[in-house]
């Protein structure tokens, strides 16, 4: 299986950033963890984070050259503002999971609404970084039940 984990604008200031409201972990650490679980199944994972919505874009259609079956996507601040990162999501018509570290739904009502919750496989908010984890072993489990 390849799997593709894409982050979006901050989260490479996981750890220091509004610690309170994202944890400790910084995104190092939460991409390792996921290498080893993709390793210790066989699986071919890569990891992206830019703070350029164009960028992100770029990197989903590149996706789709290199034959990524499913994508794991934190769109950070870009949950909330891009239609066209969603449209490169639905364009490449690759299945993806949303995830994000904090529960969205509890926050501030601007946080409350995705562009992306309604086109994705699944939704994962606020257990941390252990999202992550559970959409990688959700991508795993349904590739090895096909
Ligand atoms: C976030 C939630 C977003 O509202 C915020 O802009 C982020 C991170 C999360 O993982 O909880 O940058 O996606």
């Amino acid at each position: 299986t390849r799997v593709l984990v894409l982050h979006g604008p901050n989260l490479n200031l996981l750890g220091q950033r509004e610690p309170d409201v994202y944890g400790p972990t910084d995104l190092a650490t939460i991409d390792q963890r996921l290498a080893d679980q993709a390793k210790a199944a066989g699986a071919h994972l890569e990891t992206f984070q830019s703070n350029a919505e164009h960028a992100l874009v770029e990197r989903v259609q590149e996706a789709s050259r290199q034959g990524v079956e499913a994508i794991i996507i934190n769109p950070a601040a870009f949950t909330h503002t891009s239609v066209a990162l969603r449209d490169a999501l639905t364009g490449v018509a690759i299945p993806f999971i949303e995830v994000h570290l904090s529960n969205i739904q509890a926050r501030e009502p601007f946080r409350q609404h995705s562009y992306f919750s309604d086109a994705a496989r699944g939704v994962i908010a606020g257990l941390g970084p252990i999202g992550y984890e559970l959409a990688l072993q959700a991508i795993l489990q349904a590739a090895e039940r096909n």
